[in-house]
């Protein structure tokens, strides 16, 4: 469900309308749904209901301050990659202690962060980094709360970059080898064993891999859990959103409607795996970052040229590859529809940034209303991995955001100034 709708022929987040954001902020502006982060967060609160169990938002979809305390005052828990997320988890008022550590580099400066702050658990990925947390721990006097990042080898049948669970991927320790760790890691004294974690890739559209990685991992978990007590099983991220069309089948049934028929909602999700986690008698953890905020966000662009060239229609807009680099990375499909609807002819164009790259475009081939220059489009889905990775290629500035909450909005991150983009280079003495 998301809250980008027409209303009367125009497009409104919530109550507000997106034309007038653009006329108050500029463009390239993401917009974000406050009221769509929330029903997200809360269904699958709801499907999980029958779980004692903890969602640990993945931070690293959209860390905007403004997104997590949203979610915070939810009760969200955070899944953290980095000292910077951890820091931003803490300005934005989460708590630590349900905040869990994950990613293959944690870095010695990173752990000793997290001892101090008192987070809920490392999901540890490999023998050396258990003996460096052992290590720090010790230092600090503490004790170390620790799960082994399990690899089941399950492939997710999601895109190659984003696939994380087989061993061919550089995630977690081979599901043969985990028992071994654990009886390693119970002897170093610095550690606590706290659970034991798995996360088999993102996008997900079916529950089928979901399902299979957590019935091969069950068994392994309930052993351990036993032998060690352990107090969770966290099954990690990966639920997919529909990306299309997104608009299209907006409103609070859009799973209903038949062309997103097969797409994996909480409910289905936690028809499936309910039964098998519930036995365990653990807390179950999930970390999901797309399904929270994915349909929860629009990129909104301006028209600058419309380019025909013979072979092809180009609409020249004002947003690029540096901005939502999800098309030009991932290949990715993004819906994009006019701020303002019409019904008339549609023209197959190539909707394409400013950027010196051919990879620069958002849109190849697509059938799109006629528009012209100074027309507004939005490239919806881009609440997750859309801010979060822009950067200032073609030193261009990061754009701004808004967070729309019924009929207000508010700038959560101000349009970037093209000086700041600079500010931290110098010139060495020789050059002066
Ligand atoms: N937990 C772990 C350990 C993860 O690595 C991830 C995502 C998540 C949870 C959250 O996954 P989600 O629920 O959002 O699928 N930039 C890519 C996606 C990268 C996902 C990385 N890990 C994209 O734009 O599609």
């Amino acid at each position: 469900m998301h809250e980008f709708h027409y209303v009367a022929g125009k497009l409104f987040c919530e109550g507000v309308s997106i034309e007038s954001l653009v006329r108050k902020h500029g463009t390239p502006l993401y917009v974000y749904s406050q009221r769509t982060l929330a029903s997200h967060f809360s269904k699958l609160d709801a499907a999980l209901a029958p779980l004692d169990h903890l969602i640990c938002y993945s931070v690293k979809a959209n860390s905007n301050i403004a997104v997590l305390r949203a979610l915070a005052s939810l009760g969200s828990g955070f899944d953290v990659v980095s000292e910077g997320e951890l820091r931003r988890v803490v300005a934005a008022g989460g708590p630590p202690k349900i905040c869990a550590f994950a990613g293959v580099g944690k870095t010695e400066p990173e752990i000793e962060f997290a001892l101090r702050r008192g987070i809920y658990s490392f999901n540890v990925e490999s023998e050396p980094e258990l003996e460096r947390i052992n290590r720090v721990a010790g230092r600090l006097k503490k004790a170390a709360p620790v799960a082994v990042r399990v690899n089941p080898n399950v492939d997710a049948g999601t895109h190659a970059k984003i696939t994380t669970g087989t061993y061919e991927t550089k995630f977690g320790i081979a599901f043969e080898q985990v028992e071994d760790v654990y009886a390693r890691a119970s002897e170093l004294k610095n550690l606590r064993l706290r659970g034991l974690q798995m996360h088999i890739g993102s996008q997900l559209t079916g529950v089928k891999p979901f399902e299979l990685a957590v019935r091969k991992v069950v068994p392994l978990v309930g052993m351990l859990a036993a032998r060690y007590q352990l107090e969770f099983f966290s099954i990690g991220g990966g639920l997919g959103i529909v990306y299309q069309p997104a608009l299209a089948s907006g409103g609070a049934d859009w799973w209903q409607k038949p062309q997103a028929k097969n797409i994996l909602t909480p409910a289905k999700y936690a028809a499936t795996l309910v039964p098998l986690l519930r036995p365990l008698k653990l807390r179950i953890l999930i970390e999901p970052g797309r399904f929270i905020a994915g349909n929860a966000g629009i990129l909104v662009t301006r028209v600058e040229y419309v380019k025909r060239t013979g072979r092809k229609n180009f609409v020249i807009v004002d947003a690029a590859m540096n901005d939502l680099i999800r098309p030009a990375f991932y290949d990715s499909y993004h819906e994009i529809v006019p701020l303002t609807r019409r019904n008339g002819p549609l023209i197959t164009s190539d909707v394409v940034g400013p950027v010196c790259e051919s990879g620069d475009y958002f849109a190849k081939n697509r059938p799109l209303p006629k528009v012209g220059e100074g027309e507004c489009l939005a490239l919806m889905s881009a609440g997750a991995y859309g801010s979060v990775m822009a950067s200032n290629y073609n030193t261009r500035a990061l754009a701004s955001e808004v967070l729309v909450h019924g009929n207000k909005s508010a700038v959560v991150r101000q349009r970037q100034k093209l000086r700041d983009i600079w500010k931290d280079e110098k010139l060495p003495a020789w050059l002066k």
